[in-house]
């Protein structure tokens, strides 16, 4: 007789789309694209090792040349990205798998060093803290600038253009990276938005840029976008006066979008012990949010599987754990050991940085 699959492996449908199991690939940055943004033919292979994920989020794409935090990151804003894109995209659906691309702008998480001496942008003209590798080294995160309406408005469309581009390289949707201190989360947290125009003050006027960036996607993704949220992450220097009341408006906002879900990244130990106020994001906000969740950040199987079995999360992303058991939700099902990856590993110096990146064994 053959015994009842557990619901943490049992299919589900988020809108138009079915996921074979609640298991989802959370989005990592790896650092193994070419240096002009184009993925790798390496990214291909590591990203079809992985198609038995109900769903893989990639790791964020930059919409634009100034969006430019890390060597080595893809990009979505020229047609070429697309093109090489679409060799990931054919690879992981042979395998039949399921793939969205985080699309992400970095603010003022980027250096002029890596923006051809140019200054990063940002809501308001105040640096985060920590450091980037540049070309010749560790660097602070500078000053950035102000964005003026006219270039908050050309980003939105820079959003939109890469929706775009990723439909024509195959992607199954996309994910809007609002997230971990990038430039979505900067304009939402009072921290790093000190705007007293349209888009800085009030909860609301805070929240506009998520907002507008999530229609324009939406218009081209309908029913096929997610978002990632990190209500509780300090992590470039992040923090709001008012956590609570702030991402639960943003939760209530998003429902009137049609989103695919909305993905929440818990809070990690250093956040923790910087005291973030949100201790447990997906039951502080699930009430507010009419959208599936994923739930990231710090999970095994048994936390995985309470989660889902008590509505808490619909599914649950795991990210370090797929780095080293590219067939993880095999793994999981069957309870063996699973391998761990050197933190050395995790990111790469481009294309040829193979090793700890497709060399990890497919347990099947
Ligand atoms: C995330 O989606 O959790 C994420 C992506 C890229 C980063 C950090 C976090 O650099």
């Amino acid at each position: 007789m053959e015994s009842k699959k557990e619901p943490l492996f049992e299919g589900v449908t988020a809108k138009e789309l079915n996921l074979k199991n609640r298991l989802v690939m959370a989005p990592m940055t790896r650092l193994r694209a070419h240096a002009d943004g184009k993925a790798s033919t390496a990214m291909a292979q590591y990203y079809q090792q992985r198609a038995t994920a109900g769903l893989i989020i990639t790791e964020a794409t930059m919409v634009s040349p100034l969006s430019h935090g890390y060597m080595f990151c893809p990009g979505i804003y020229a047609p070429e990205h697309a093109s090489a894109w679409r060799n990931v995209t054919e690879s992981v659906h042979a395998a039949g798998g399921l793939i969205f691309l985080q699309i992400w702008h970095s603010g003022r998480v980027a250096h002029p060093s890596l923006l051809d001496g140019l200054s990063p942008v940002a809501p308001s003209a105040l640096a985060g803290t920590g450091t980037l590798h540049g070309p010749s080294g560790k660097v602070s995160l500078p000053v950035p600038e102000e964005l003026s309406l006219a270039q908050i408005a050309e980003i939105i469309r820079e959003f939109a253009n890469a929706a775009e581009l990723a439909k024509l390289a195959g992607f199954d949707g996309v994910e809007i990276h609002g997230a971990f201190g990038y430039l979505i989360d900067q304009f939402l947290q009072d921290v790093s938005n000190k705007r007293n125009d349209a888009y800085g003050g009030d909860i609301a006027k805070r929240t506009r840029f998520l907002e507008e960036v999530v229609a324009a996607v939406c218009a081209v993704f309908p029913g096929r976008t997610g978002i990632k949220l990190s209500p509780a992450n300090t992590f470039y220097g992040m923090g709001d006066s008012d956590p609570m009341s702030l991402f639960k408006y943003v939760c209530q906002r998003l429902n009137q979008y049609d989103l695919a879900y909305v993905h929440f990244m818990e809070p990690n130990e250093s956040d923790l012990a910087s005291g973030a106020v949100i201790k447990n994001v997906v039951r502080t906000f699930r009430a507010d949010c009419n959208h599936l969740v994923i739930a990231n950040g710090g999970f095994d199987k048994a936390k995985a599987s309470e989660y889902i079995e008590s509505g808490l999360a619909d599914l649950i992303s795991f990210g370090r754990p797929f780095i080293s058991n590219p067939n993880l939700p095999y793994m999981l099902e069957l309870g063996l050991p699973l391998a761990e990856a050197s933190p050395t590993v995790f990111y790469g110096q481009g294309p040829e940085s193979v090793l700890g990146y497709t060399d990890f064994s497919v347990v099947n």
